[in-house]
């Protein structure tokens, strides 16, 4: 089980809204997550999980709401219709210190294909934090110890498994010191092996209290680790609950029983 969570609310989204076109995919949702909690969103392809979780960094701009995170707090206007240029400058530095605060894990690495494993990991650190090289590369080091890849350091991602990259997409995440990590789908592109590599290295970060919303289909990590499940349908967030409640109640809701019965868990 991991660490559990404290009373202190790291990150607050309110009556966050987005549309794409004609297709409003966010309509007014809420969120508020405590410091050192695992939650773990749930929902069919095409739910708006992925769109909520850019939403709370800004790599994809809300059309109105408010996102708070360690206390660092966007208004985002309508005015701006969901574009960041429009965005005032105040709003940007806002945007870009929460950017900060946060990590994000992607399905499919995004790891920089000429760079090695020890150089993506050192990346952030050097070209945004501006930490002095040696640090860089001390913190790299360390931190693919972490991940079981302290000897893969000098191998380019295209010389490491799908497993071994993600590893190194967690480690060059963590290597920006963040308060909160968001993953989409981390273990969809890898088969069952390599999966359970990459899910060990998030069960430690859970238990080193790391505060983590965890978009997955991953059932054993959803019930072994989440503090809280969301499960969402058509851009709203339908169920907030413990995850042993969910599970428990999954079998009275219609919606939800019929997605995890497409998962067949
Ligand atoms: N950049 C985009 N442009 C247009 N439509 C998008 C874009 N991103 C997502 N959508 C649409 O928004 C809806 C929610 O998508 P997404 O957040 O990716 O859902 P999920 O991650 O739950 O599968 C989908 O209908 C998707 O087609
Ligand atoms: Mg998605």
């Amino acid at each position: 089980m991991n660490t559990p969570p404290t009373s202190r609310v790291v990150l607050r989204a309110t009556g966050l809204h987005k549309r794409f076109g004609d297709h409003a995919v966010l309509t007014g949702t809420d969120l508020e997550v405590k410091h050192g909690e695992v939650i773990v969103i749930l929902g069919s392809s095409g739910s708006g999980k992925t769109t909520l979780i850019r939403s709370l960094n800004f790599l994809e701009m809300p059309d109105s709401g408010h996102v708070e995170v360690c206390g660092i707090s966007v208004e985002c206007e309508t005015s701006a219709r969901g574009k960041l240029e429009r965005c005032s400058r105040g709003q940007r530095r806002q945007m870009a210190l929460i950017r900060r605060n946060t990590a994000m894990v992607f399905q499919s690495f995004n790891l920089f294909p000429h760079l090695t494993a020890l150089e993506n990991v050192m990346e952030g650190p050097l070209s945004v934090q501006r930490v002095a090289r040696d640090e860089a590369r001390r913190r790299a080091l360390r931190l693919l110890d972490r991940v079981a890849l302290g000897d893969r350091g000098d191998a380019y991602p295209r010389h490491l498994s799908g497993g071994q990259q993600q590893r190194v997409a967690i480690a060059r995440s963590l290597a920006m010191e963040p308060k909160v990590v968001f993953f989409d789908e981390p273990t969809s592109a890898l088969d069952p092996q390599m999966r359970d590599e990459v899910l060990q290295v998030m069960k430690e970060l859970a238990d080193a209290g790391m505060t983590m919303l965890v978009v997955t289909h991953e059932m054993r990590f959803a019930r072994d680790m989440a503090d809280r499940v969301l499960f969402m349908d058509s851009g709203r967030i339908i169920h907030d609950s413990p995850a042993d409640q969910f599970f428990k109640d999954a079998n009275n809701d219609l919606r939800t029983r019929r997605f995890l019965g497409k998962l067949a868990v």
